[in-house]
């Protein structure tokens, strides 16, 4: 077998000296591929484009029967481009080595997984990190995870998801960075840029993959899976800018989506991944399909069986498809008749291959492979104190009324209520497929650091079932053991910390709920609590906006933390005692009710928006338009007075407006300055507001700052329906303030 490669090597060097076509192309990557897919049989280029999940132990001995011996047998000859779900570097390294020592031509595997909010050491889930709206620890918060990934051997990470979402329900908001496309675009490229550093080539640097394209985020009701329709201006204006803006900042991959959008599966839309994808963004990497979605096709009603769906989804731009067999099984003999063209796989071939040269994988296949380095790197120290930095930055502070908190340090006497509290595992969130349960720091061992004056009272069990990513989590609604243990422990406490939310693994792929409320026996203790003691801090921990109207109206404090990782307990501890003074904001929001869902900030005026009386406006009978807490909020132990608003056209569709910011508060903290924009008179109707510019900065006690944004182009134009991006002259209103509610407004004239 070596020698074969010897010689197919020799070849290939002979061909790169005489080709005219290599003296032609670009770049030496491009020449390797070019002279790489000369030597490829249609078998092997159509290998490239499967993806297969780990399917045997790869330490173990190799399969001798059923599917797993089946493809153990396509990785010999060189039919699989890619395997995920390979989790630790010896089982990379032998399947690596399979690979490249027993397939013809030896092309290296590029190894796929999850690496979604880290791999060992976990950062919050990305809905709570993107509520720092600190770009900086976001793209470091991407580096740690790419580090530590890499280190197991993976080079090639399915995230960042730029999903935009909007409705609560869809268990998959924690994957994202919530409900707008101007946040989320700057989020997605910074985690972009954080998974992929500056150097590809590197061995702690990997492949990132900007996922579901598109519409995933619009599933009806907010049901997984579910159809998707939306109209033209939301899927140019809110839906694709976020991956235009991944593509921007050089992401390797796209990863499509399951859904069907506007009648069409996203797997089968030419529209969406070549004319869009390829062809308007010129997208040089490749597009994996989502588990399965080829097949999926099928019973969409789309394709009328596995063959006709590899045809379909090969055609419209789907590179490597991931599990649906479809590839493998059809693609050859598609081709021989002539229902595929060989310059579509050519291309799908070349796509993937540049990315395995980018990575290095043909200079040293094993270079992610380094038992030290994993040993080394995983729970490194400085990847906890990152993780503790990006934690603390995420939590939001929703209600601080009668300043109960910052809690002070000689405060006694405080009990701690809720199982959460103790849970090491719930805080880790969801979609971690590498970390180890039991590992986050409690909300119980954060407060410890601070002394043993409180008690602790775990109040009613939450979870009753084993909890997994694969199975759905019971929750106790029915025993009420330890209510009474935990009131009478509340009762004689001058302070209450309620822990309470949602566990880690009732969010997340598959996870859509129906309700927003604290699961289980919650509400009810957190009220029984009330009823005995008003001094309550309420810690939430949930992965996604909750509709905790009733707390709200009654709890003096709370405080919304999330699924924030491994350092979850000690990030909590440091913001309630104020060693870290909250500065997170909301990106999704807060819905009053469950019935209220989709909503956003970001939306249209309707005819009649109100608020009027009598009955023929746009509004609820029994429940107000409002949020319960908007897109942008988040309160400090500081307080900020925005003042002196001014804009000044400075140029040719260029505008500036200032604000100046004061701290009036009694410590140091930092601020998110918003601007929103409303464009009032437009050919395609615009939102009644849009974020067009923030700014994060630290301002100490009685400090003011003149914060500047230059609003160009880019700012004051929108798509309109034919997707052309166009600037329109007119009345504009400019909003800056500290939430998408609250700020001083001008208006403008844009000539
Ligand atoms: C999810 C993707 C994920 C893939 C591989 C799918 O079920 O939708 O986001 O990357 O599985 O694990």
């Amino acid at each position: 077998m070596k020698q074969l490669k010897i010689v197919a090597v020799a070849v290939l060097f002979a061909f790169m000296a005489c080709n005219p076509i290599v003296e032609k192309s670009g770049n030496e990557i491009d020449q390797k591929v070019e002279n790489l897919l000369s030597q490829m049989t249609i078998e092997e280029k159509v290998g490239q484009m499967n993806q297969y999940n780990g399917f045997y132990d790869a330490t173990g001995p190799a399969p001798s029967e059923g599917d797993a011996k089946n493809k153990y047998g396509h990785l010999k000859k060189g039919w699989v481009g890619s395997v995920l779900n390979v989790k630790n570097v010896k089982e990379v390294r032998e399947m690596q080595r399979v690979a490249v020592e027993e397939s013809r031509l030896g092309i290296p595997l590029i190894f796929g997984l999850d690496v979604i909010h880290g791999q060992k050491t976990l950062a919050p889930i990305p809905l709570g990190e993107s509520a720092s709206w600190d770009l900086e620890a976001i793209e470091k918060s991407a580096r740690i995870s790419a580090i530590e990934a890499t280190a197991t051997g993976q080079n090639w990470t399915f995230a960042p998801m730029v999903d935009i979402t909007r409705d609560a329900r869809w268990g998959r908001v924690m994957e994202g960075a919530g409900e707008d496309p101007y946040l989320g675009a700057k989020i997605g490229a910074a985690r972009v840029k954080g998974f992929q550093g500056d150097d590809l080539s590197a061995d702690n640097t990997m492949a990132a993959c900007a996922k579901h394209f598109t519409g995933y985020g619009f599933a009806e009701a907010g049901r997984d899976y579910n159809t998707v329709d939306v109209g033209t201006s939301t899927l140019y204006n809110v839906i694709l800018p976020p991956f235009e803006a991944a593509a921007n900042a050089g992401v390797r991959t796209f990863m499509n989506s399951f859904n069907v959008l506007n009648g069409i599966p996203a797997t089968g839309s030419r529209f969406l991944q070549r004319d869009i994808l390829k062809g308007k963004w010129n997208f040089e990497g490749f597009v994996v399909s989502d588990w399965g979605s080829v097949a999926e096709m099928i019973t969409h009603g789309y394709a009328a069986d596995l063959k006709q769906a590899a045809e379909m989804a090969v055609n419209a731009g789907v590179d490597m498809d991931m599990e649906s067999y479809a590839y493998v099984k059809y693609l050859v003999e598609l081709v021989n008749e002539g229902k595929v063209s060989e310059d579509k796989i050519d291309d799908a071939v070349r796509r993937i291959l540049r990315v395995k040269f980018e990575l290095g994988l043909f200079d040293d296949p094993y270079k992610y492979c380094n038992e030290e380095r994993e040993k080394k790197l995983l729970y490194h120290e400085a990847h906890m104190n990152g993780a503790l930095d990006v934690a603390k930055k995420s939590i939001v502070l929703l209600k601080n009324e009668t300043n109960l908190l910052p809690l002070k340090k000689s405060q006694k006497n405080i009990a701690v209520i809720g199982a959460l509290a103790s849970d090491k595992t719930s805080p880790l969130g969801s979609w971690r497929v590498s970390s180890d349960d039991n590992t986050a720091i409690s909300v119980i061992e954060g407060l410890e650091a601070y002394g043993k004056n409180f008690k602790y009272a775990k109040g009613p069990e939450f979870v009753t079932s084993e909890v997994s990513f694969y199975e759905n989590v019971e929750i106790n609604a029915t025993d009420r053991s330890g209510m009474k243990e935990a009131i009478a422990l509340a009762k004689k406490s001058e302070i209450v910390i309620m822990v309470l939310g949602e566990h880690g693994c009732q969010t997340g792929e598959g996870r859509s709920r129906v309700n927003l409320d604290l699961p289980g026996l919650q509400q009810e203790l957190l009220e029984e609590v009330y009823k005995v003691n008003k001094n309550i801090v309420l810690v939430l921990m949930n992965g996604r906006p909750l509709a905790i109207t009733w707390a709200d109206e009654h709890i003096p404090a709370i405080v919304e933390a999330w699924h924030l990782g491994t350092q979850s307990g000690n990030a909590i501890a440091q913001v309630l005692y104020g060693d870290y003074n909250p500065s997170g904001k909301l990106t999704m929001t807060f819905p009053r009710h469950v019935g209220q869902c989709p909503i956003y900030y970001n939306h249209y005026s309707t005819g009649r928006p109100g608020p009027s009386t009598g009955v023929f406006w746009s509004h609820y009978t029994d429940e107000s338009n409002d949020p319960l807490y908007p897109f942008g909020y988040g309160l400090s132990y500081a307080n900020f007075e925005y003042s002196d608003l001014q804009v000044n056209s400075t140029g040719e569709n260029e505008v500036t407006v200032s604000v100046e910011i004061t701290n009036t508060g009694k410590v140091g903290g930092e601020e998110v300055a918003q601007l929103y924009l409303h464009d009032k008179v437009a050919s395609v109707a615009r939102p009644v507001k849009e974020l067009k510019g923030f700014e994060k900065l630290y301002l100490k006690q009685s400090e003011s700052k003149q914060v500047k944004f230059i609003l160009t182009s880019k700012e004051l134009g929108f798509f309109n329906n034919d997707g052309e991006f166009i600037v329109e002259p007119g009345e504009f209103e400019v909003m800056v303030g500290p939430n998408s509610v609250e700020g001083l407004s001008e208006q403008f004239e844009l000539k």
